[in-house]
């Protein structure tokens, strides 16, 4: 099939994808800048006056510079890790983890809704793979005696899943990482400063409790910037410096994104005032969002990704229509991200929200049945 019929074939199914832009003026209850961090340094307040320098090579060649190694340093502090190492993106930190870590004979357990670059990732490594039921643990359990005892097992899970706002329940996870001894890659891409003890990511507090866990943090995110680090023992950081083509073949992370994301790292253990305003409008988002209309089924995790389920497609695009129109920027998720019947309103909340943001939504969705 040529690239025109693909295209249009794409449009027939109603998933043809156009590039849009966000408007500024509207109300953002879209983007990942959970914090306001992107706004915080579009007005000079965080990562100012950083000079510009390409890093000239990968890490292994003439790229590898001692910021990013300093970075590398506060990082693994930060998050309580032996090491960490950055990548430029987390698509890039997935792929570059996942490719490398299991072979021909080893298996891949994940859950259904892991992010596509972790599903890339596991493709290249031309291990098994077997999903479980998304965040299900028993099922998990079940997969796990399973295929116990063929190849090393590596579990692939996310901490908080973004597009349905639901959350790993990671002491569950710990005692089946201790009963059946597998590597547990987590994504904390969505988690990692705005979830968990001291905003660390859901997976910080126990990480020490686990065996051969490997996180995966991003700074496109919470952070409201770009890039992403593994945080592991030394043994993997010096695995993944050998082993990951993601990380060999390719330019190192501009110096100036690795000094960005040690200011994002000062800014955030220094200022939890944006972290303290996100969580008051998260418990005001739940303690509302029923009250308007008692038929509405949501996620109530008490992180900044909330889900409300609608039902059909078209309803929940109608809805998306209407609140833009209202002023809200808010995505309708819909099959085959979500399954068929359960499509939705993808609400992400940010530090720099208002109640009375939150208030026209739910006007708005008062008359759903
Ligand atoms: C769970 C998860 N992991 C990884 C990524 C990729 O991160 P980045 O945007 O830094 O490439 C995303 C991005 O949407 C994500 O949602």
């Amino acid at each position: 099939m040529n690239y025109q019929d693909r295209l249009y074939q794409q449009k027939e199914k109603a998933l043809y994808r156009s590039l849009s832009l966000s408007d500024p003026s509207l109300v953002d209850l879209q983007s990942n800048d959970y914090l306001g961090y992107a706004r915080l340094m579009e007005v000079g307040k965080i990562a100012a006056h950083l000079t510009i320098k390409g890093a000239t090579g990968s890490r292994l060649i003439s790229g590898n510079n001692t910021q990013h190694e300093t970075t590398e340093k506060l990082l693994s502090q930060y998050f309580n890790a032996e090491g960490a190492l950055l990548f430029s993106s987390g698509y890039q930190a997935n792929l570059g983890v996942l490719s490398c870590i299991a072979h021909r004979g080893d298996v891949f357990i994940y859950d259904e809704y892991i992010h596509a670059s972790m599903h890339d990732g596991m493709r290249l490594s031309h291990a098994e793979r077997h999903s479980f039921r998304h965040n299900d643990l028993n099922d998990l359990e079940e997969k796990l005696k399973k295929h116990s005892g063929s190849g090393r097992i590596i579990v692939a899970v996310e901490s908080l899943y973004s597009m349905t706002g639901t959350v790993i329940d990671i002491d569950e996870l710990l005692v089946l990482n201790a009963k059946y001894d597998f590597t547990l890659v987590l994504d904390e891409a969505h988690a990692v400063g705005v979830s968990g003890r001291d905003y660390k990511g859901v997976g910080y507090e126990k990480a020490h409790e686990f065996q051969n866990l490997i996180r995966i943090i991003t700074f496109g995110k919470a952070f409201g910037y770009a890039g992403a680090a593994v945080l592991a023992t030394e043994l993997i950081r010096e695995y993944l410096i050998n082993f990951s083509r993601p990380f060999i073949y390719t330019t190192a992370i501009p110096i100036n994104d690795a000094a960005t994301i040690s200011q994002l790292i000062d800014y955030h253990s220094n200022n939890h005032k944006p972290n303290e305003e996100l969580d008051k409008l998260i418990k005001y988002y739940l303690s509302q969002v029923t009250s308007f209309n008692s038929n509405l089924t949501i996620t109530s995790n008490q992180g900044p990704v909330q889900f409300l389920t609608i039902g059909d497609a078209p309803t929940t695009i109608g809805l998306e229509k209407n609140l833009l129109f209202k002023g809200l920027q808010v995505k309708a998720i819909r099959p085959p991200t979500v399954p068929a019947g359960h499509a939705g309103l993808r609400i992400s909340l940010h530090a720099y929200n208002t109640s009375e943001e939150f208030d026209i939504l739910f006007k708005t969705l008062n008359n759903v049945s």
